[in-house]
């Protein structure tokens, strides 16, 4: 007899957790897991009850999102929560005070021995690489702890180093994608022409979530590189003064000023000023080449998928920043001023 399977048949996928699900990158890796058709679990702090927590929960419950209560350092209570739910993929978006929690994560997952695949929280730099100056070197730190433990544990991994989010890159703010970029002057690091990477959000979920079953990519770093989306500071600011059809003045902000506000040592500031440090004069994100083994590029593994082109996330700003000029003024009329048609624009 022969079976045939028809083509939209859908191959079972596993069961995916998401602890930081209510955070910055958490959100997107949550909305892109459940848009991935995957059952989505999301870990939530029990004191998640009120505000944009709250609301970030409801949205994500909407599309489907299983809610967990916990904290990834109650050891027995994880194990308890990947048995019960038999979960095959963890991915951890906890922020930088919470790193070192992922510590008796890792522990429950090896000791429950069913977990296919574990992504720390990582998203941004390879850490065994780039170097900042403190206080951004300490939390690279914990990072690598994390890192050598999963490994000595032989609990199945992948690295996620998406570079920079696409958005204007303030040197003292964690979430810069949620500000517009700079509509007074611009700060530039340095002589400006050092370049990164900038990846929209939504990309870092998408591609994350492709990584997540791929056998390509167990026990490997995936760096994601687009072309398209390499920027100097300097042509950064270019590109957000033709979207809003008038140049601003540039101030130029040194190494030494850079070093200055890292070394005040407020947290976060200071953390983002020795990162923007390393990006910006040291070239962290483009000083090497991705020549091990251990090394993959997301657009050399998923070619026909394109990256979302930065230009088109600069458009999303200006809208942005025409919709809250109607917010503050009644009369204005809300037009973003931009160079050319809102065109979905991508690149592989
Ligand atoms: N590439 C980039 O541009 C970029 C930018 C920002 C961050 N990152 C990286 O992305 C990762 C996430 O940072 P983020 O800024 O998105 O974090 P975030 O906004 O501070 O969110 C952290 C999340 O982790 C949850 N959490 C913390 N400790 C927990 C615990 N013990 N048990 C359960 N949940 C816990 C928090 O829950 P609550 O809701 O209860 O607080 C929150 O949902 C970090 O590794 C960071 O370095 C990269």
């Amino acid at each position: 007899m022969t079976v045939s399977v028809s083509p939209s048949a859908s191959i079972a996928k596993g069961r995916v957790l998401i602890v930081g699900a209510t955070g910055f990158i958490g959100q997107f890796v949550a909305e892109a897991s459940l848009d991935s058709g995957r059952p989505t679990y999301i870990l939530v702090r029990s004191s998640n009850g009120c505000g944009s927590k709250a609301t970030a929960i409801k949205a994500l419950q909407d599309k489907g999102a299983l809610i967990l209560h916990g904290l990834i350092n109650d050891t027995k209570l994880m194990e308890k929560i990947l048995r019960d739910h038999e979960i095959e993929i963890v991915i951890s978006a906890v922020g930088g005070e919470n790193l070192a929690d992922q510590l008796s994560l890792v522990e429950a997952i090896k000791a429950v021995d069913t977990v296919k695949r574990f992504l720390p929280s990582e998203f941004g730099h390879d850490v065994d690489r780039a170097n900042p100056v403190e206080p951004g070197l300490s939390m690279y730190v914990e990072k690598r702890k994390v890192r050598r433990l999963i490994e000595d544990l032989g609990v199945p991994y992948t690295y996620i180093c998406c570079n920079s989010i696409a958005s204007w890159p303030y040197h003292d703010n964690t979430h810069p994608s949620q500000l517009l970029p700079p509509l007074d002057q611009f700060q530039i690091y340095g002589d400006g022409s050092v370049k990164a990477y900038f990846v929209a959000g939504n990309d870092i979920g998408k591609f994350t979530m492709k990584t997540v079953d791929d056998i390509r990519t167990l026990n490997k770093s995936v760096h994601f590189r687009p072309s398209c989306n390499l920027y100097s500071i300097n042509e950064l600011a270019s590109l957000w003064e033709m979207k809003i059809g008038r140049t601003l003045p540039r101030v130029t902000v040194t190494e030494n000023d850079l070093l200055a506000a890292a070394a005040e040592n407020r947290l976060p500031q200071s953390v983002v000023a020795s990162f923007t440090h390393d990006i910006f004069i040291k070239g962290c994100q483009v000083n090497f080449s991705l020549d091990d083994a251990h090394d993959l590029d997301v657009g050399n593994l998923y070619p026909d998928v394109s990256f979302r082109n930065l230009d088109e996330c600069f458009n999303d700003f200006a809208i942005r920043m025409g919709n809250e000029l109607v917010t503050e003024d009644g009369n204005s009329s809300g037009n973003p001023v931009v160079d050319q048609p809102l065109a979905i624009i991508t690149c592989a």
